[in-house]
């Protein structure tokens, strides 16, 4: 864990530079629009320690796989989303010398990531070995109003010298990733050019054959007025640069505008693309530096009036809950079904940038409240479309007639997970694409998902689970052999309670989809099930078994579920008695240590109780949670926030409190020594949730708006917005009441501490305890 983050309410900041911080501040003022995103690298040259990331959303390249031993079955390939062209970069020569910030004295540094609207900025006073001074101001970002368009404004100023100061900015499409399996160049060179205040680069992925264009143009500006100028252009392989030198008396700033455009020929086709590419330049040129910032920052006032959470009385709570929505707002938009969440985000190149089950567990909730319904629709949509892979994906690993196991890890459908113990035993992330669409439908209520999106996908999934089970005569029971849960500091363990419990729900949700798909549209059902030969009678006879057959491990004496067969024939002792020097433990102790140990990652058990807390009593939920969160050393970022809810739940306001506020700072604090390989996006949308279903207590069930809501105690109020079926509210809770504002057209029915009400149109009701 480290500080060093100003707390504010609206703002990221750092104050003074420390190289050996550099990567995190890299990871934490990242930007992006949903379609691109880079790390916060800075504009002119870094021989220093960074991580130089720019990456576009759905653009990948499929590395080969590299393990120490094949297993059958393993993929050919880990697909990645990969560092691409860069487009902030300039060079910066103040006479003979190249600006490096790792070269020079820095004598003031100050970064801000103002969330509000959208922008990073940089300023710093910089000295050179000969006393030359230098202030330097840089400020960018991508657009959300045009989502090829970057912009950035970098301005330096002689302090106590004149000199010449030369600029040269530029487009490196000849980019590589730290994560590479061998090493390779994964960009191609198509063409390059440059001419007067204008450069682009083409480049095109290898194997996949993406093609990216990239153009930029730029003007000088002397102390604010426009500057006449010749710049000189040169080229080479995949890069493309303009150079200008210009002398600068001391005290004159010289500021250079950069507009920058990405295409990729995932939304062009490639013939046109360079066309496309030259008509968005000239789109923002014409709309020009200020014009564009101006309709970003607004459009980002607009994401905030939907998605803002408020907080009175605590700022770093407040600025933790503000980044982890930005940050989510900033990698996903939801226009485009193909794209997805990658757990970092276009933060990192850790997890490859692509789609875990971190999606439909974490992420998928926030989208539901925060957006409309199409957004967490293309979400489900994204994984509608793999299934003829994930059928396939079964299929290599000997399941057969329609069985589907989605990957662990893809973008294109594909498994791209290669450790056995996670590729072919992690299946609880079927479960959770089953249950997402539950979730969806429970809170739109789009039925008409359902035929045939959601119940082809659900008869994949069920048809792997009634394979997957086998027959114990032993138990008398079915059970599942050779799994891990969400706790992946155990493996290959027998009767995980989350997966089991997970497969015969999916079962029994798939059995009820049927039946309401039945009466509500038997002829298109009826068709469905002819395309996908599904034996209704023989098929659901087995899932039947299987429910009420299945063995859940339990415990009499302690009235728990164990997280699987054998767990409590480990030493049982608190994570608070480990070292505090060996957390966390995944840094300090052996793998083997940590298989035989009772640590537990992250919520596991506690996955399901949080999804089917109606199947527990309170005091069961307090039992789970007492015996399992002790054990549990949150060492995935997935893990506090569904520990924060339960916490909630069971009336431990301490406790969510404190868990809360891990999930919610989780990067800003790196509370996991883990920030500088990117942020935990995915397990930004669990604080989203921490927040919203745990002091908020907000639940949705049959159709109505369940809220349970209460305030820390030193807090003075909170406040979120909602969507909800077409309904707009704003709640906020202040010490002793709770009040629902309806901004919009559409009544909503809602139930406040077990009240009911109907809240109107423009209508706000207040509750009191
Ligand atoms: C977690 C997984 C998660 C993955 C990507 C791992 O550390 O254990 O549950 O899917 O990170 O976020």
């Amino acid at each position: 864990m480290i500080n060093y983050i100003k707390h504010h309410e609206w703002k990221v900041i750092e104050d003074g530079f420390d190289p050996a911080l550099n990567r995190i501040s890299e990871s934490l003022f990242s930007i992006g629009n949903g379609r691109m995103g880079q790390r916060a690298n800075f504009e002119e040259t870094y021989s220093g320690d960074s991580l130089r990331g720019s990456y576009i959303a759905g653009v990948y390249y499929p590395d080969k796989t590299r393990v120490g031993w094949w297993k059958n079955g393993y993929p050919e390939y880990f697909a990645k989303i990969i560092n691409s062209v860069n487009w902030i970069g300039i060079r910066v020569w103040v006479d003979e010398e190249e600006l490096d910030l790792n070269k020079v004295s820095i004598l003031r540094f100050y970064r801000e990531l103002d969330m509000q609207k959208g922008l990073l900025s940089r300023q710093a006073t910089v000295e050179f070995a000969d006393g030359r001074q230098l202030t330097l101001r840089a400020e960018r970002f991508v657009s959300i109003v045009t989502p090829e368009a970057g912009a950035l404004r970098y301005t330096v100023k002689p302090l106590n010298f004149s000199g010449t100061i030369t600029v040269v900015p530029y487009l490196d499409g000849d980019v590589e990733n730290e994560d590479a399996n061998y090493q390779e160049k994964f960009w191609k060179e198509i063409k390059q050019e440059a001419d007067g205040n204008s450069a682009s680069v083409l480049t095109e992925t290898l194997k996949t054959g993406f093609r990216v264009g990239a153009a930029m143009s730029f003007r000088l500006l002397r102390n604010g007025h426009p500057l006449d100028f010749s710049p000189q252009p040169a080229t080479r392989p995949l890069y493309a640069e303009a150079s200008v030198t210009v002398p600068v008396k001391k005290g004159e700033e010289l500021t250079l505008e950069k507009l920058a455009v990405v295409v990729t020929s995932l939304n062009f086709p490639k013939q046109e693309l360079e066309a496309e590419m030259l008509k968005v330049l000239k789109q923002i040129e014409s709309e020009g530096y200020e014009m564009l910032r101006r309709e970003h920052s607004n459009r980002w006032a607009e994401k905030w009036e939907t998605s803002d959470i408020r907080i009175e009385g605590d700022v770093a709570a407040q600025q933790g809950i503000r980044f982890n929505i930005f940050q989510l707002n900033q990698t996903y938009t939801g226009e485009d079904e193909r794209l997805n969440i990658g757990p970092k985000g276009f933060t990192g190149e850790k997890y490859g940038g692509v789609t875990y089950w971190d999606t439909e567990a974490y992420c998928l909730p926030f989208f539901l409240g925060t957006a409309p319904s199409e957004v967490s629709r293309n979400l489900l949509l994204y994984r509608y479309k793999h299934l003829p892979k994930a059928i396939e994906n079964a299929g290599k690993l000997g399941f057969t007639d329609g069985a589907a196991l989605y990957p662990m890890v893809t973008i294109n459908g594909e498994e791209c997970h290669n450790e056995w113990e996670i590729t072919f035993e992690e299946i609880h992330r079927n479960g959770a694409i089953a249950y997402a669409i539950w979730n969806y439908i429970n809170y739109t209520g789009d039925y008409e998902y359902l035929l045939p999106f959601g119940f082809e996908v659900l008869l994949g999934i069920s048809r792997f689970w009634s394979q997957r089970v086998n027959w114990s005569d032993e138990k008398g029971a079915f059970v599942i052999l050779g799994v891990t849960g969400p706790n992946e500091y155990e493996n290959n363990v027998d009767n995980n309670y989350h997966t089991n419990n997970l497969a015969v729900w999916t079962l029994r949700f798939t059995l009820d989809v049927i039946d309401y798909l039945k009466k509500e549209d038997p002829w298109l059902y009826q068709e469905v099930r002819e395309k996908l030969k599904f034996n209704e009678i023989t098929e659901t006879q087995r899932w039947k078994e299987i429910i009420s057959n299945i063995h859940l491990p339990f415990d009499k004496k302690r009235g728990i579920f164990l997280q699987q067969e054998n767990f409590l024939n480990k030493e049982l002792i608190p994570a608070e008695k480990i070292d505090p020097a060996q957390r966390p433990i995944n840094q300090h102790w052996s793998w083997d240590r940590i298989l035989r140990s009772c640590y537990i990652k992250q919520a596991d058990t506690l996955q399901s109780l949080f999804w089917f807390e109606d199947d527990h009593s309170e005091e069961s939920l307090r039992r789970h949670f007492d015996f399992y969160e002790p054990l549990t050393v949150h060492e995935s970022s997935l893990s506090p926030c569904v520990h924060a809810i339960l916490a909630a739940k069971i009336g431990y306001r301490e406790k969510a409190y404190e868990l809360y506020l891990r999930t919610a700072r989780l990067d800003l604090d790196d509370y996991n020594n883990d920030t500088a390989d990117g942020l935990h996006v995915t397990s930004m949308g669990g604080t989203w949730m921490a927040f919203v279903m745990g002091f908020g207590g907000m639940r949705v069930k049959k159709q109505r708006l369940i809220f349970d809501p209460f305030l820390p105690s030193h807090w003075k109020s909170w406040s979120f917005r909602i969507n909800f079926r077409g309904a707009h509210l704003e709640v906020k809770k202040t010490p002793g009441t709770f009040t629902v504002r309806n901004h919009s057209e559409v009544e909503v029915a809602v139930t406040v501490w077990g009240k009911e009400a109907i809240i109107r149109d423009h209508e706000k009701t207040t509750f009191k305890i």
